[in-house]
């Protein structure tokens, strides 16, 4: 959702906003501005549309300003028009920012702003009350606004009368900062700050920094000086190119074999599952009496994963829950109830507040997320970081199964906090696991092939994917995927709740893909494909490739997968579901990366 951008230092700071904002694009958005404070004033160039739109804008009126913010707008309040998009200003003031401003009717009407504002933004009534306290003392105006206005917010303001200097202030929306070589610079992510510099810090919830040339000092609320903790970008900085790929998500689902090797060969010693760095204490893990996912969207079907495993390995109960339906089931946690949030962003709003309030309830809290710092990293008690480096397409694929790979090494160890496994059992265990990166890469050898097979189902209108157990699990994962960058309606579906109403879809036009990797499972799984080819469905069948088929020609298509233990086969089946919603995408000729109306990072509820 909204991106922002914040630079003063010495170079031109309307070229380095533009290009920041198109490292943004990424998060959604469908607007983008910025505003220049220079010698000729504050000048703002905004616009509905796309960031090349606004550098059209920016080519023809050639706004000037070394210090400068800059935003990319996901509608919250307000339509998608010029008037609405960010910067705004109001008097001396010109602000962006990212969240939702909760009490902006009772502040508009406080403030008697009403007929004087010219959006329909919560943002603008924002710039209006820091207006109202500015008497030439910018902290002093940021605190007494911070204290009226409710909900969240990441704000970047400059006021006309303090050249060069960005102040920011946050509250849950993130904001991260660094010096470059002759400035200073500020974002909502670390991939905009990136091609400057791989040191930063992560701003605290409601402190005060302020950026000059040369100079970034940051003070509590009550006015105290704070110290800045710095962190550094722990990923190669050439992950956030395409690196000679066409799309983003191509390079991503191709990276997953060594990203996933990086999340899980450093916590394997000798042979065990080690969450020593992290200081996960194994009681911890051997007490709890169930276990509460919170996540969202793919995060979420990488809990379901999660669930299967841990149910059949350790034996006891785990629920997943959508973290934005967690708040309203009046949900039962408490200290036996070990909280696992899982979060690529680290940041999304729902995730975030139902861990705190799980926390409030005395559970013992772990977050699985990829993002380092990230504001539920910070929320929970401890944290795994998944090694996946910076994911740019809005699609997650090498996201999802690094967290597939932190939950099969948390399970293992879970199993030996409880002294549940034989010496044998946990290495072979362990074995499997560390075979993955190589059994993925057998997959992606496989890349053309699964190309081919996309082609069944680019010009469907339905897909109907059906599995069982695990295999069910991870096709809600693929569903997903074929929906978010093909635009196909597509549903998952377990396999055997089919005769219970959606095989009335099920028409000859129909493609169904179909996994079956679980040995268990297998004859029926089988059986329920027949009822869907008996309607005249056309199959696409993912299958082990030592599996004998008596009649495979009754399938329209097969592709055989790489074998693997049973728990570990949704590894190999995952990447060929992200690949085929990949290839229908690309061959469709759609904008793979950044699919409409979705956004990366989800910062409202
Ligand atoms: C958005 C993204 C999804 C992501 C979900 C959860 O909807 O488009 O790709 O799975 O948010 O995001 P998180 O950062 O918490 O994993």
């Amino acid at each position: 959702m909204c991106g922002i951008i914040g630079y003063t230092g010495r170079d031109n700071a309307k070229d380095i906003m533009l290009d920041a904002l198109e490292l943004l694009e990424y998060r959604g958005y469908d607007s983008a501005g910025i505003a220049l404070l220079g010698e000729d004033g504050t000048q703002i160039m905004k616009r509905a549309g796309r960031v090349n739109d606004l550098r059209n804008l920016c080519e023809e009126k050639k706004p000037v300003g070394n210090c400068g913010i800059g935003h990319t707008r996901w509608a919250t309040h307000g339509g998608v028009c010029d008037e609405n998009a960010h910067p705004h200003r109001f008097g001396k003031i010109t602000l962006i920012h990212n969240g939702i401003i909760e009490n902006y009717r009772e502040l508009t009407e406080k403030y008697e702003l009403e007929g004087k504002l010219v959006s329909e933004t919560d943002s603008e009534v924002v710039a209006a009350v820091l207006e109202h306290f500015y008497s030439g003392d910018p902290y002093s105006a940021i605190r007494r606004t911070v204290l009226k206005i409710k909900g969240t917010f990441a704000l970047a303001i400059m006021f006309d009368d303090q050249p060069g200097k960005i102040f920011a202030v946050r509250n849950v929306s993130p904001i991260v900062a660094a010096a470059t070589k002759d400035g200073a610079i500020l974002s909502s992510d670390v991939a905009a700050i990136v091609p400057f510099t791989t040191d930063y810090f992560v701003m605290p919830e409601f402190h005060v920094v302020c950026l000059s040339p040369g100079n970034i000092e940051m003070f509590d609320l009550s006015g105290d000086k704070a110290e800045i903790e710095w962190l550094k970008v722990d990923w190669d900085v050439s992950r956030s190119s395409k690196g000679g790929y066409p799309f983003f998500m191509e390079k991503e689902i191709m990276e997953q074999p060594q990203v996933i090797g990086e999340t899980i060969y450093p916590r394997m010693k000798e042979g065990i599952p080690d969450f020593s760095k992290e200081e996960i204490p194994d009681h911890i893990l051997a007490d709890c009496k169930r276990i509460c996912v919170i996540a969202c969207g793919t995060a979420m079907h990488a809990g379901l994963v999660g669930k299967s495993l841990i149910q059949a390995i350790i034996g006891i109960h785990v629920d997943v829950v959508m973290a934005s339906e967690f708040m309203y089931n009046d949900p039962v946690v408490d200290k036996n109830t070990l909280v696992i949030a899982i979060s690529q962003s680290g940041e999304t709003i729902d995730t975030l507040e139902a861990l705190k309030f799980a926390r409030k309830c005395g559970s013992p809290s772990i977050s699985i997320v990829n993002v380092k710092g990230a504001s539920i990293a910070r929320a929970s008690e401890y944290v795994i970081y998944t090694s996946a480096g910076p994911e740019i397409a809005v699609a997650s694929t090498k996201a999802y199964t690094t967290q597939l790979a932190v939950l099969y090494l948390l399970t293992a160890r879970m199993a030996m906090a409880r002294k549940l496994w034989s010496k044998q059992e946990l290495s072979e265990y362990m074995k499997e696991l560390s075979r993955v990166p190589e059994v993925m890469a057998k997959v992606l050898e496989k890349k053309e092939e699964i190309h081919r097979l996309a082609g069944s189902i680019l010009n469907a209108k339905d897909v109907f994917m059906i599995g069982r157990g695990l295999d069910y699990s991870i096709l809600l994962e693929g569903s997903l995927k074929l929906k978010e960058v093909s635009y196909i309606h597509s549903e998952a579906y377990a396999s055997g709740e089919l005769k219970h109403g959606t095989i009335a879809l099920i028409t000859e036009d129909t493609p169904v893909v179909a996994v079956v990797t679980q040995d268990k499972l297998k004859s029926k799984e089988l059986s329920n494909i027949r009822e869907v080819q008996s309607r005249g469905a056309r199959v696409l069948l993912l299958i082990k490739e030592n599996e004998k088929l008596e009649d495979d020609g009754r399938f329209a298509n097969v592709f055989r997968l790489p074998v693997m233990a049973d728990t570990f086969m949704v590894m190999p089946a995952s990447i060929v579901l992200q690949l085929i919603a990949y290839f229908v995408s690309l061959d469709k000729g759609l904008d793979v990366d950044k699919p409409r109306n979705l956004a990366k990072v989800v910062t409202v509820e």
